[in-house]
């Protein structure tokens, strides 16, 4: 069962953490056994919020030792992924619904060697992706309206996330699965059981005052997710 079981991924989303503590915090989750730093980027256009750009980018790329998953919610995103590539993004992923040319874009993120992902807001079907399934290192599948942390799952998300499966294999893409939004214990076990294999979570690990715990608490309860699931891709 282990050799087919999924590589589950922990992604902590650091619009939760202290923003004049990063380091700190980026610290605590890496000796937690975090995965990736998921870093989201707004822009007050594409998400009501505004958060970071390439400048923190760079220097979160100076502490932390685990790759930079960069989540760009902003308006024309083909405009600044030379920048986040540049200021060290290892992952970058665009919405759907922000670009006309997804598989221009795509293509450019991959050619300038990061790895490239596809967004769908809650209310993008997963059809959408059929004619980029192959072309997708990762899809993002967002369980609530992005633009803030500490927002409640979507429960909706979970057949989401077979359906987004269900197109993925259909084209025979291998690309993994993001979830990102009101992750948390509780719920983490239907997540990995619906196909998801890289988990975003802010609030269920930066909200509690032990991010380090909270990295590995989330992890356990993704691993015994996957143990009680049975062999899966
Ligand atoms: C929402 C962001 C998420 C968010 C997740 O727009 O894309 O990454 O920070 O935070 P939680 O886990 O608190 O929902
Ligand atoms: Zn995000």
């Amino acid at each position: 069962m282990s050799a087919t079981a999924p590589t589950i991924q922990i992604a902590p989303s650091i619009l939760s953490a202290d923003f004049a503590a990063l380091g700190r915090d980026i610290a605590a989750v890496e000796r937690g056994g975090a995965d990736l730093i998921h870093v989201d980027v707004m822009d007050g256009h594409f998400v009501p919020n505004i958060t970071i750009g390439p400048p923190v980018v760079r220097a979160v790329k100076r502490i932390a030792t685990k790759p930079l998953d960069v989540h760009l919610m902003i308006e024309e995103p083909d405009r600044y992924i030379d920048d986040f590539v540049a200021a060290g993004a290892n992952m970058i992923s665009v919405h759907v619904e922000a670009v006309p040319h997804l598989h221009r874009t795509i293509g450019y993120i991959k050619k300038l060697g990061a790895r490239a992902g596809a967004v769908l807001n809650p209310s993008t079907p997963a059809v959408l992706l059929e004619d980029i399934a192959r072309d997708l290192d990762y899809v993002l599948v967002m369980s609530v309206n992005p633009g803030f942390g500490g927002q409640a799952f979507i429960p909706h998300s979970i057949e989401k996330l077979r359906r987004v499966r269900a197109v993925l294999d259909a084209a025979g893409s291998s690309a993994a699965i993001e979830i990102d939004g009101g992750v948390d214990e509780g719920n983490v076990a239907d997540i990995v059981a619906a196909g998801a294999t890289i988990l975003v979570a802010g609030n269920a690990i930066f909200g509690g005052g032990d991010a380090e715990a909270a990295t590995r608490s989330l992890r356990q309860a993704a691993l015994g997710a996957v143990q009680g699931a049975g062999p899966r891709r």
